[in-house]
């Protein structure tokens, strides 16, 4: 009985703190609006599509330029850019997504397919990205 009772209170210690953890529902709510904004250049898995669309899967310019890759979902991104050897010089619009959008959304990018990152990107981080 007693032995019940323990494993009752560890399983609701660990459901609560699950419910709870704000990085993972950032990114589920990121993974909404990576399917809105996001998918239809970047793919579905973040492969992107070479020489047009940049990777965000395992991609080095994601993974080691935070503050500039939260400047480009936030403002847009165009110019000459390197990403995983592979020379990208395109346009992506402003995207017109407020700073929690942004913060979820690299949050998603920044935890999904073999990316990740415990560094939560948050609300006012994104606010203070000119
Ligand atoms: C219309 C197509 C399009 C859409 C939609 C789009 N992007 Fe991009 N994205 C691009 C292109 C093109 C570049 C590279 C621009 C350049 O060459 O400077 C880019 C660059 C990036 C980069 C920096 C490079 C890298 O690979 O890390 C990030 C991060 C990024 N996009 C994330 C996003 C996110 C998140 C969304 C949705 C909120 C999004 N993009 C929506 C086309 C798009």
């Amino acid at each position: 009985m007693k032995l019940l009772i323990t494993i009752t209170f560890i399983a609701c210690v660990f459901i609560s703190f699950q419910a709870t953890d704000p990085l993972k529902e950032s990114i589920k709510r990121g993974e909404e609006v990576y399917a809105d904004f996001c998918k239809v250049c970047h793919m579905p898995t973040g492969e992107g599509m070479k020489g047009v669309f940049p990777p965000l899967a395992k991609a080095d310019y994601l993974l080691n330029n935070r503050e500039e890759s939260i400047k480009a979902v936030k403002n847009g991104q165009k110019g000459e850019i390197v990403v995983n050897g592979a020379t990208y010089n395109g346009l992506m619009a402003p995207l017109g997504l407020d700073d929690e959008e942004v913060a979820d959304v690299m949050n998603y990018i920044l935890n999904s397919w073999g990316n990740s990152s415990d560094k939560m990107v948050t609300e006012e981080e994104v606010s203070k990205v000119e």
